[in-house]
């Protein structure tokens, strides 16, 4: 059980305009009064790429000095990647023809039999995205803390899900900071791989904070866009505070793109405290080039996730036709922070190692 007075995390992130941030190398542990979750947990903070330091935006959180204390921070500075378990056994070339094999509504079916075929595919890297674990470390301001306090008073975990999760990894690094993390999966095969990897490998996901703790883990199986998987995990509809989004969008037909919008706002949890994280990969393919991974903009995540469930219209290169002036329809998200990525996995970068990669943040307007 989590003791109000123990249950704040900050995070010291704040950095010039450029959005670099000036110390991250270290996490900030505050001895807060309750009353002050609240707002830590669910910051107001829109159309900002900087995330200003957590006095900012909490007044009363840094009253003294003697209440804050500095901890290393382990996680990011000093993680390796591991050692792939399974092998590549499948050619990405081969997945696209594999998948365009199956029509409409079978195309997950595809991504199951997959799964079915090899335990280690190419888009697999074995380990979280760092830039994942640097918005937890870096960008709680953002996003807010793991532990929030309901209308009673209640301290309770927020609830955060990853989409097709592939082997896990995401949910595990999550569940580290202290979230309560769910992995969905349409492949069966996959969610077993998830159990593996979290039984097998627990100890590359060390708790980040001992006072928060670890959040709990689920790996679910089911389809994104209905709601099946819901029920199994007892789940309601706009119950995910958080929503990482990472090799899921790229990996579905672009026909589904407004009904992958119109999902993400039916999962997310009301403003302020519900934030979809996108991971925006990949944004250096050309977007009529076959896929998945279907080459994708900033653009499109914007024109889609501004109007979700609308036809947003693409012109004869595949580029999306969005004004940016124009603002969300009154179901659409809010971007409300975007920034480029100090690191990401290698298959997100140039070859001279230029990050491509984008960090979006959004939420409900209500
Ligand atoms: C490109 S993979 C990415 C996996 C993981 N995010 C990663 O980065 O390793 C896309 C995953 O989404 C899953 N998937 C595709 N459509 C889905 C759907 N409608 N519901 C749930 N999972 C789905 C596939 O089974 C596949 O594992």
């Amino acid at each position: 059980m989590i003791s109000s007075s123990e249950a704040v995390g900050g995070v010291w992130s704040c950095g010039p305009p450029t959005g670099r941030v000036r110390n991250k190398n270290y996490l900030w542990r505050v001895k807060s009064p309750a009353s002050h979750l609240r707002h830590c947990t669910s910051p107001y903070f829109t159309s900002k790429v900087v995330t200003p330091p957590l006095h900012y935006i909490c007044p009363g959180l840094f009253k003294a000095s003697s209440q804050v204390r500095q901890l290393p921070l382990r996680y990011a500075s000093t993680r390796q990647p591991p050692k792939m378990t399974g092998q590549v056994n499948i050619d990405p070339k081969d997945i696209q023809a594999h998948l365009s094999s199956y029509e409409g509504d079978k195309y997950v079916e595809g991504w199951a039999a997959l799964w079915d075929k090899g335990d280690s595919l190419p888009w697999d890297r074995g380990f979280p995205n760092p830039a994942l674990e640097d918005v937890l470390v870096q960008r709680r301001a953002i996003i807010g803390g793991p532990i929030a306090q309901d209308a009673q008073g209640r301290l309770y975990r927020r609830k955060a899900l990853v989409p097709g999760c592939g082997r896990g990894v995401d949910v595990l690094l999550l569940a580290s900071f202290g979230y309560d993390a769910y992995g969905l999966e349409y492949s069966a095969s996959a969610v077993e791989v998830c159990k593996k990897e979290a039984k097998e490998h627990h100890s590359r996901y060390p708790v980040q904070d001992q006072a928060l703790g670890r959040g709990k883990v689920s790996f679910v199986q089911g389809d994104f866009f209905d709601d099946a998987w819901l029920q199994k995990i007892e789940g309601s509809a706009n119950g995910f505070d958080l929503v990482y989004d990472y090799t899921f969008f790229c990996a579905l037909r672009p026909v589904l793109r407004p009904k992958w919008a119109l999902r993400h706002t039916q999962l997310l949890a009301p403003s302020p405290a519900g934030k979809l994280i996108c991971l925006e990969f990949p944004l250096h393919k050309d977007p009529q080039a076959a896929g998945p991974p279907y080459g994708l903009s900033s653009e499109m995540y914007m024109a889609h996730l501004t109007h979700p469930g609308e036809e947003i219209p693409y012109d004869d290169k595949g580029r999306v036709q969005y004004d940016p002036q124009q603002g969300p329809s009154e179901a659409g998200l809010e971007r409300v922070a975007y920034w480029q990525p100090e690191r990401t996995h290698k298959v997100g970068q140039g070859e001279n190692g230029v990050i491509h990669d984008r960090v979006s943040v959004w939420s409900r307007r209500t």
